[in-house]
């Protein structure tokens, strides 16, 4: 048994293979294109171990997702890979319609075309897992209730919309072809190897190399939190026994404010690596103009997952937060390669010129 995940190399995907890997003896096949948000430094720990494939592609190219399908038969696809970032999405929305819209819809025929010859049981135990967003269903006021899996789509953002896209196609090849699909919407993931343009990982860095600390408008933008692990185990367990055709949404029960998400993030910097001249990193706050149609708040009811797969976050903000302060503390080449962009050479001084 091998499973195929897409996106392996970039923020969730790698913290899923490495969490996969450890604690499961089936082997992954890796499918990233390593945009400029994969990663393979994330995944080096898993160097030289057979159970891990990594091929460097893109959800899109058909004939590549075939032959990885023929080749190593895997009893499931787990979609990632996608453009994540909604500021870069504002600025240049192309790459955002072409993986997240065409990407999947190519990865989904792929996938189709190969499951269509499997004999009946492969058919019925195959399963393509869809990770997504709770960003789809749009904005939501101070006091109205949760997203609950049956809200409604309206995603404000080329990001959102673009991932917007990619579930309708997930559910329509449900229901159109029978293709066995799981779709789950996730609220904000924060955790080791983020990338440094997201909120806290970029307030962290910035924080340590005494750079200011933009926050948007009032920074009282409200997101539902989750520690990136938690979320690779509420993946496992939908993939394990949730129903096909049904979507999941995963949250951490953590609304917080923008504002006080960084001012948390500072004081645990305050207590664990304190300023040499004693300043407080609060002070490095700056508040930048908003982003055009920045969402005010999205808050995720996850009462469905757990109530019918018994899944609920292990972490509470402030232990899940002091783990990731606490890693990037302890991971200063990592940030420093991001940062440089060495980590892109990773791949040439790694893996090229190694036997197949
Ligand atoms: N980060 C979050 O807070 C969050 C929350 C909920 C859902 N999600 C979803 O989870 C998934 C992973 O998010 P992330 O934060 O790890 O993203 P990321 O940007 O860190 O990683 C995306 C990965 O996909 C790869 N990729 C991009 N285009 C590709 C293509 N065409 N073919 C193959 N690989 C490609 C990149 O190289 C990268 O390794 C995304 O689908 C995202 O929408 C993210």
């Amino acid at each position: 048994m091998t499973i195929l995940v897409t996106g392996g190399a970039g923020f969730i995907g790698s913290n899923f293979v490495l969490d996969w890997l450890a604690t499961c003896s089936e082997p992954v096949v890796n499918l990233d294109k390593l945009t400029y948000a994969g990663n393979l430094e994330n995944l080096a720990e898993l160097e030289g171990n057979p159970r891990h494939i990594f091929v460097q592609g893109d959800i899109g190219d058909t004939a590549l997702v075939e032959s990885l399908m023929r080749e190593h038969q895997p009893r499931a696809v787990l979609n990632f890979a996608a453009e994540s970032h909604v500021d870069r999405s504002i600025h240049g929305p192309e790459a955002f319609i072409q993986t997240n819209i065409v990407g999947t819809f190519r990865l989904l025929e792929a996938v189709r075309s190969w499951w269509g010859q499997l004999p009946a049981d492969g058919k019925v135990r195959f399963r393509f897992l869809h990770v997504s967003t709770d960003e789809v269903y749009g904005s939501l006021e101070k006091t109205a209730p949760a997203f609950t899996e049956s809200h409604s789509y309206e995603p404000n953002s080329p990001y959102s919309a673009s991932k917007a896209s990619s579930d309708h196609l997930v559910r329509a090849y449900h229901h159109t072809y029978g293709l066995p699909v799981l779709t789950t919407n996730c609220s904000n993931n924060y955790g080791p190897y983020h990338f440094p343009e997201k909120l806290i990982p970029l307030v962290i860095v910035n924080a340590l190399s005494g750079k200011p600390l933009p926050v948007y408008g009032d920074g009282q933008q409200i997101r539902d939190w989750l520690y990136v692990k938690d979320h690779c185990a509420a993946i496992r367990r939908v993939l394990e026994a949730g129903v096909c055709g049904e979507t999941y949404n995963v949250g951490g029960w953590n609304e917080k404010a923008n504002l006080d998400i960084v001012t948390e993030v500072c004081a645990l910097l305050d207590e664990l690596r304190p300023r040499e001249d004693g300043v407080h990193y609060r002070m490095q706050i700056t508040h930048v103009p908003d982003r055009p149609g920045h969402d005010r708040r999205y808050a995720i009811d996850a009462r469905k997952i757990e109530r019918e797969l018994h899944w609920r976050p292990a972490e509470t903000f402030a232990t899940g937060i002091r783990k990731t302060v606490q890693w990037y503390l302890d991971h200063p080449q990592w940030v420093a390669n991001v940062q440089s962009g060495s980590y892109r050479d990773w791949v040439a001084q790694n893996y090229e010129g190694r036997p197949a």
